[in-house]
């Protein structure tokens, strides 16, 4: 409250905001690192809720939560699969993991809306034409390859779902993760207009 800027943070939010402001060193509320508490509670609730083995909270919105998943999975020289259509926090991913990408091309029309990544471009086939095209894999036998990850945006900025189960199917055995951002798509859960386009549904068939 000594400065001028202090002054006016404290005027905007008032008093009481900034005393409700606890850390996770408050145990009742539980801990974001151990899953404990209130918190842990409403994680499983939330693994239930979205058809998850396992739900872990993440403070950092998206983009970490996709930076995450590709720390836990990519390691450096590794083959990935990715959207090209895709949030920057994968681009961000890529450079940051090392990994080498192929990039899945979704259409354009002639207003330069992008529209959905053609089913052809999913087959193994046409992803082994694109690690043999690719100058950073020179040498490689493409059947040699197994992709570390695939990285779809399920639903696009306009809206473009795929069937999940179809991608699974297509891809499961040859590509170890399959990794769907569905920033855009929580609500899919909650109706059956959704049925197998999105990631996760109920008494869905598990991948190998
Ligand atoms: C498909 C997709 N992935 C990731 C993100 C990143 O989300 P956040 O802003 O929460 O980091 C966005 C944000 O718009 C997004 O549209």
């Amino acid at each position: 409250l000594k400065s001028p800027i202090g002054q006016m943070y404290h005027q905007f939010y008032g008093e009481n905001m900034l005393r409700a402001d606890v850390c996770n060193s408050v145990e009742e509320l539980g801990q974001l690192l151990d899953h404990d508490g209130a918190i842990g509670a409403s994680e499983r609730n939330a693994a239930r809720i979205f058809n998850a083995d396992h739900c872990f909270f993440v403070t950092n919105g998206t983009s970490t939560s996709n930076k995450m998943v590709w720390h836990h999975t990519v390691a450096p020289g590794d083959v990935v699969v990715v959207d090209r259509n895709c949030h920057k926090s994968i681009l961000h991913s890529i450079i940051m993991t090392g990994a080498v990408p192929v990039f899945l091309r979704p259409t354009r029309n002639n207003f330069g809306i992008i529209g959905p990544i053609p089913r052809g471009e999913f087959e193994i086939d046409a992803i082994k034409a694109k690690i043999r095209a690719n100058p950073l894999l020179a040498g490689v036998d493409p059947d040699t390859v197994k992709p570390r990850i695939m990285t779809l945006t399920q639903s696009t900025y306009d809206g473009v779902l795929y069937n999940t189960e179809v991608i699974k199917d297509v891809l499961d055995g040859y590509v170890d993760n399959l990794h769907f951002d569905e920033a855009w798509l929580p609500h899919a859960s909650f109706h059956p207009f959704y049925s197998n386009f999105h990631a996760m549904g109920r008494s869905r068939e598990r991948p190998k």
